[in-house]
């Protein structure tokens, strides 16, 4: 049995640091100021400037971003949010945290990415609002229905969670699209606050609605409501700030951004080239040219035994995602989605994260052929 030495190698994903993180955490500590702070408006300026917008709105989490982007959306109770059911929960919560309903929608099953073509077979007269999930990292183009769904006044609000950094076909960058983008920098994302999120608003107006949101429904800032005997809460609002001390993590990391970049899609490509030629295992495509991938996701035949082998065998396989609409907590939403239905038991997730070298790649190859191979000698 071959196994991996290293403890993060072992792991499906794994937080990377560049080693400038702690010194702008201490920074921050010592600076006494721990809320949304000029720290955190530096971050939301130099993500601007990367994606290429005018302006980014950071939160306190990819959830954060999608729930305050619904509602600066327009979407209430009563709603329906068109969702593809292989994505993390979150995606589904922050839906019924805006008071709107669910209803799944299925996925091409060779990128795991919904279609326009799905997408407009789901609408209904209650669709307001429409989620995309950019799986793996993968840009989605909805151009063939952007036209009906403006017509609609349908809003698209994508789950870019996986794919800071990413680029459509054309070369813009995810976020730079015009739609209402969520991105999350949680703890194993491409970018990392340890916690954290960020929207890209479609205009000023509703940039400063996200602001309000964002901070309990106040205008001023902390600084300014400290400076005065009183505060206007103007709007309904939530605690979703980014801390500066997030926010200055997310800055050293976007300092070596590009050596996300050239690593993730390194290790994506090796996975590919190793990989060819397993019998009955097909790679879940992420575009590797335009995407900085998030994920190594493959189907493969008797998953849970070769995730249990693999496992044994100190390989951290995963599975992403149990689809939402045969959860219980979502199950009145359910409705019949084939292609997310057949791939629910044959997924699985490789360890996919900076630590790994191409060594650990083939280890991994070589335990899922050991894996596939006893199963064809029984
Ligand atoms: C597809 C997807 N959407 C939303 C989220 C939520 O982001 P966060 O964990 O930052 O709240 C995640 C996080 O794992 C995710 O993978």
């Amino acid at each position: 049995m071959t196994t991996l030495s290293r403890p993060d190698a072992a792991r499906n994903a794994s937080p990377y640091l560049y080693g400038t993180e702690v010194a702008a955490i201490t920074e921050v500590l010592e600076s006494g100021h721990y809320g949304h702070t000029a720290v955190t408006e530096t971050f939301e300026r130099q993500v601007a400037d990367f994606l290429g917008v005018p302006e980014v709105v950071a939160v306190s989490s990819g959830t954060a971003a999608l729930h305050a982007a619904l509602v600066a959306a327009g979407v209430t109770a009563g709603d329906e949010v068109l969702v593809p059911a292989m994505t993390f929960c979150a995606s589904v919560q922050a839906i019924l945290a805006a008071g709107a309903e669910p209803r799944f929608v299925d996925i091409d099953p060779a990128t795991m990415c919904t279609t326009p073509d799905l997408v407009q077979e789901a609408l209904t007269e209650r669709t307001t609002a429409v989620m995309p999930v950019l799986f793996g990292g993968r840009a989605i183009d909805l151009t063939p229905i952007a036209n009906l769904l403006d017509q609609r006044g349908i809003a698209v609000v994508e789950d870019a969670a996986h794919a800071f950094g990413s680029h459509d076909n054309t070369g813009r960058k995810v976020g730079a699209s015009g739609h209402l983008t969520c991105f999350s920098f949680g703890p194993i994302k491409n970018l990392t606050c340890g916690q954290g999120g960020a929207i890209i608003p479609r205009n000023p107006e509703e940039g400063d609605r996200l602001r309000t949101l964002r901070l309990l429904g106040m205008v001023e800032s902390a600084a300014d409501r400290a400076a005065s005997t009183t505060y206007q809460v103007t709007a309904t609002g939530f605690r979703y700030p980014l801390s500066a001390l997030n926010a200055a993590i997310g800055t050293a990391q976007l300092a070596h951004f590009e050596e996300a970049t050239t690593s993730r899609r390194a290790l994506w490509r090796t996975y590919r080239d190793a990989l060819a030629g397993l019998p009955g295992v097909e790679l879940v495509d992420v575009d590797v040219e335009h995407s900085v991938p998030h994920l190594c996701v493959v189907t493969i035949p008797d998953r849970d035994r070769v995730w249990a082998e693999m496992r044994h065998a100190g390989i951290g396989v995963g599975v992403h995602y149990p689809p939402n609409h045969l959860q219980p907590a979502f199950a009145r939403w359910a409705r019949p989605l084939p292609a997310t239905e057949q791939l629910a038991g044959r997924i699985l997730t490789l360890p996919f994260h900076q630590h790994l070298t191409e060594d650990d790649v083939h280890r991994t190859v070589t335990e899922m052929r050991r894996a596939l191979t006893t199963e064809e000698a029984r």
